[in-house]
């Protein structure tokens, strides 16, 4: 396809191509000289109209180490704030002849309206929609775990906190069942678990963390997203650390070698101890590293004119 947008139907084929680019891409970003021609002639524009720190700047680099021209758009600085819609920005975007648009959006589906709005050749790239897709953020996870750990295939995976509201676990669950993972538990109270997530999304559900994190080989912490959480009674951050925080005991309840992981941002002691953060089982800043590679791989194929 043309554009990227969630990873719901995107078939291991189609991730194992992007991997392989980020797997070469990942060598090129520890390389005193970062940069390709790869993209020299082309326009990526990144248009956030929520906050994000992670995501926006690894594309802005991941272009500019492709050497495309990159511009980036923040809504809060942009004419949304003199009444003009955001669809109405995009399209005033697309007519300055752009080869890819990454969009963040609030509200789940703007990525794929803005796709079927756009009349020229230039593809949309998903940074983010609501509680919907983060499939980028997803594909930078299964490298950081294959890297670590070798093939999906077989692991146990547990993603802790608010899957609820979480469009970093929807896409995970998606991928991670791809490209197949054994197991993929989901860890947390009822109120932030999604509704019939059992059948729903092919996932095994436990309330209680202990339970949950035992034998599991990769352990995904996600913070409570107080942004989209309307009306859920959810426990104050004292008590959320104690039921689910992840410190070194609870480490302990997971395999030997388990890998910690977190997309970021963390709140240190509402989901996860500082000790564990930073402690020997986690990756949580090779992630992001690794997310350049899959950004410079995404813009590669998007905007070097080839579908992913
Ligand atoms: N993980 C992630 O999407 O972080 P940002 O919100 O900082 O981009």
């Amino acid at each position: 396809p043309r554009h990227f947008l969630g990873l719901e139907d995107v078939s291991a084929a189609t991730i194992n191509r992007i991997l392989e680019e980020a797997t070469r891409f990942r060598h090129l970003v520890e390389q005193p000289d970062k940069k390709t021609d790869t993209l020299k002639g082309r326009t990526v524009i990144n248009l956030f109209f929520e906050s994000s720190t992670r995501t926006r700047t690894s594309f802005e680099l991941a272009g500019k180490r492709l050497s495309a021209d990159v511009i980036n758009i923040n809504a809060s600085a942009s004419a949304t704030q003199k009444g003009e819609t955001w669809m109405d920005t995009v399209r005033t975007l697309e007519a300055m002849t752009p080869d890819a648009l990454v969009i963040r959006h609030a509200e789940s589906g703007a990525p794929h309206l803005a796709a079927g709005a756009l009349t020229s050749h230039c593809s949309v790239i998903n940074a983010g929609d609501g509680a919907h897709e983060h499939p980028t953020q997803a594909l930078l996870d299964i490298l950081t775990i294959q890297l670590h750990k070798g093939p999906i295939q077989g692991l146990r995976v547990a993603i802790v906190g608010d899957t609820a509201h979480s469009r970093v676990a929807r896409s995970q669950i998606h991928a991670l069942h791809t490209m197949g993972a054994d197991e993929v538990r989901l860890i947390g109270p009822k109120t932030l678990i999604p509704a019939a997530a059992e059948e729903a999304l092919g996932v095994r559900v436990f309330h209680d963390a202990d339970a949950g994190l035992e034998g599991v080989d990769v352990i995904i912490m996600l913070r409570m997203q107080m942004e989209r959480i309307r009306g859920a009674a959810v426990p104050s951050q004292r008590e959320y650390f104690r039921l689910y925080g992840l410190d070194r005991r609870r480490v302990g309840r997971a395999a030997d070698d388990v890998l910690v992981m977190h997309p970021g941002p963390m709140n240190r002691g509402v989901e996860i101890a500082s000790e564990v953060a930073d402690g020997p089982y986690s990756v949580i800043l090779p992630q992001v590293t690794n997310g350049l590679a899959i950004r410079m791989a995404v813009l590669k194929l998007l905007a070097g004119g080839e579908s992913a």
